[in-house]
């Protein structure tokens, strides 16, 4: 690959904020100057934007399992959406199935995404199952495979739960390796039963999804996890954090020294509750897990972000069409016509998390601009083993570049979106802020409405320990 010149941007960072020419050599950062000379590389003018490091979602759910459901979003085309909304790398899931060792699936999950994605892409492991077997595979997975994050349930009882004593056992296990237990805190068992009460009442509409889900239900899981990893040593993250009673676990922990680390989403620092109220069947758009939540929870998550109680922003992009027309009902909202627990749980949004939180956050000044850039690339970097290679605009970090327009307005909808799904949580919504170009590893893959690139061009990260120095 020629030399790539960027001219004139303003380089913001976690850090730092200045104008300056950046020269990209062989996929890395070769030199950050005031003036660099053109030379032969291909040149981007780049004044009037921001120079951003490419967004890193760590949190996406491309062709993925979810009982009966499968997400409609392929590894091609999910991250040529996350491309489009200047997210460079994602971190996705590899679910162990019944019968299945971690590394298999690691391995079943490698062969699908590498001649598709078009992002660069890592893995975290669901471990569903925690035998002797499975617990054994683990050490050579951190340290030969680069997965050094393991996801766990303590939700869906019989599908894909694991009780605390399996969830123990592996922060013990994985600790000592530079593992990290990366937890889905619900109380599975108390919302299974409120659940079974809702249906017997015949309250089967998606709101009852909402309101048998109780807030309070995931902050005692989140609770009890971090306990669970206070008594392990090691460090643990809560996943799509969403209720205030779970972020105050956090910050209670964190006050006592403990590495207690957590996520959002730009769902649950823009929409709440009163999106179930929508007529007809369409609350069901808005089935996630954990669900939205009210105002006061929303305003402790944007406390939160500003105070450094949560760390990350990711996305949870775990796209089901509304309508079965276009992929068929397996890939359905419409599964769940009649009864809310048969509803595909989650939701899209990898091409709106940056854009949003640019708008949302940084516009309406609730968060500041550097802030705004640890949120979506360099604490997700550092947090699960890819900084400094990802995350940062230096010399030798990989060269994943998003120019962005800070001025420039434009609106969020399912009919401009890059996804396969066939809406968006946030149609119609207003922005201002705009990716005009994303170069993956000094290649050029978005420019304005145009994909130039390829999929299988995405490159598997192996990543090194997680949790461990954010
Ligand atoms: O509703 C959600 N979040 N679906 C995806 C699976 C998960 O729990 O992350
Ligand atoms: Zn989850
Ligand atoms: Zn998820």
């Amino acid at each position: 690959m020629g030399e790539v010149l960027i001219k004139g941007g303003r380089v913001v960072t976690a850090v730092d904020d200045y104008v300056a020419d950046i020269l990209v050599k062989d996929g890395q950062i070769e030199a950050i100057a005031r003036h660099l000379p053109n030379s032969d590389a291909e040149v981007h003018n780049a004044s009037g934007l921001m120079v951003l490091p490419g967004g890193v979602d760590v949190h996406t759910h491309m062709e993925f399992p979810l009982g009966p459901a499968e997400t409609c979003d392929t590894f091609e085309t999910g991250t040529r959406s996350a491309a489009f909304g200047g997210t460079t790398t994602i971190i996705d899931f590899a679910l162990q199935k019944q019968g299945e060792t971690p590394k298999q699936a690691l391995d079943r999950r490698l062969a699908l995404a590498e001649p598709q994605a078009c992002v660069d892409y890592g893995f975290h492991i669901i471990l569903t199952e925690v035998t002797p077997e499975s617990l054994s595979e683990l050490p050579d997975l951190i340290n030969q495979d680069g997965v050094s994050s393991f996801k766990m349930f303590m939700a869906y009882p019989g599908v894909l739960m694991v009780d605390d004593a399996g969830i123990f056992r592996t922060m013990r296990k994985v600790g000592t390796h530079g593992g990290m237990v990366n937890l889905h805190a619900e109380n599975g068992g108390v919302i299974q039963v409120l659940i079974e009460e809702a249906l017997a009442q015949g309250n089967t509409s998606p709101k009852y999804h909402a309101l048998t889900r109780p807030s309070i239900m995931e902050g005692e899981a989140s609770h009890r996890a971090i306990r669970l990893a206070e008594l392990a040593e090691i460090p643990v993250y809560l996943v799509h954090l969403s209720a205030k009673e779970a972020l105050d676990a956090v910050v209670e922990a964190r006050d006592r020294g403990i590495s207690a680390f957590a996520e959002t989403c730009p769902h649950y620092l823009f929409l709440t509750i009163e999106e179930y109220d929508r007529p007809d069947f369409d609350g069901a758009k808005y089935v996630m897990t954990p669900p939205l939540r009210d105002h006061t929870c929303q305003h402790a998550l944007w406390r939160g972000l500003k105070f450094d109680d949560l760390q990350i922003v990711s996305t949870d992009h775990c796209p089901f069409c509304f309508s079965e027309r276009p992929f068929g009902i397996h890939r359905s909202k419409q599964l769940g016509q009649g009864d809310f627990s048969q509803i595909p749980n989650g939701a899209p949004g990898v091409e709106f998390r940056v854009p949003l939180l640019y708008d949302g956050g940084v516009g309406g000044g609730k968060i500041s601009l550097n802030r705004f850039v640890q949120l979506t690339s360099t604490a997700p970097a550092k947090m699960f083993g890819l900084f400094p290679q990802k995350g940062a605009i230096a010399v030798g970090s990989d060269a994943d570049l998003v120019l962005f327009d800070p001025q420039k307005p434009h609106i969020l909808s399912a009919s401009t979106h890059h996804s396969n799904v066939d809406y968006s949580l946030f149609e119609g919504r207003q922005v201002t802020g705009k990716v005009e170009k994303v170069f993956l590893r000094g290649e050029l893959v978005v420019d304005g409405d145009r994909w130039l690139g390829k999929p299988g061009n995405g490159r598997y990260q192996k990543r090194s320990a997680s949790g461990r120095v954010i």
